[in-house]
């Protein structure tokens, strides 16, 4: 049986994931949108996220095999809002390319550049899996969530020491 999105819409908004800038590059130069991106273990060098099927990133890392993920900083929401609409998504923001020829948010927390190992077919959505080929991490900056359509950021729930 299939739950209907009246039932899942509540329950889905209430699940907290981080925001990041999923980046390919095209002939025209770089392409991307605002997405979330997870990773789960070291041993593994391999990140995940999902991509709507019928959207125009989707469609530029298919032809290109590669994509970066930059997991974005607590003060770059407008940058996650800019990458959401229409437009030049890459007016007035600040990016590097990195060893793979792809952009890389400038004050990201994380950034990320993958060989595309697999995609998964889901939904109207795949689920596409990137092979590390590069990373670099800004230590100690306060990351970029989303969780109930609101812009948030990591606030631990105990101290550290206990
Ligand atoms: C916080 C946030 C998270 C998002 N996460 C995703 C996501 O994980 N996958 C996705 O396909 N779109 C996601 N979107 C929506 C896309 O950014 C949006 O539909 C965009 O227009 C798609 O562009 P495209 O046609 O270049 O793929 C998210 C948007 C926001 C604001």
């Amino acid at each position: 049986m299939f739950l209907g999105a009246d039932q899942l819409r509540g329950p889905f908004r209430a699940i907290a994931s981080n925001v990041a800038v999923i980046t390919t590059d095209g002939d025209d130069g770089p392409h991307g949108c605002t997405g979330t991106a997870w990773a789960e273990d070291p041993h593994s060098p391999f990140i995940v996220t999902p991509l709507d099927r019928g959207g125009r990133t989707r469609e530029y890392i298919a032809r290109s095999g590669r994509f970066a993920a930059s997991l974005l900083a607590a003060g770059q929401a407008d940058i996650a809002r800019q990458f959401a609409r229409r437009g030049d998504r890459f007016a007035g923001v600040a990016y590097t390319f990195g060893p793979l020829e792809l952009a890389l948010i400038d004050g990201a927390v994380v950034g990320i550049e993958c060989q595309l190992e697999a995609s998964l077919e889901f939904g109207t959505y795949d689920l596409l899996v990137g092979r590390v080929e590069s990373i670099r991490h800004s230590a100690g900056t306060p990351v970029l969530t989303f969780c109930d359509g609101t812009f948030g950021t990591h606030v631990p729930a105990e101290r550290p020491d206990g």
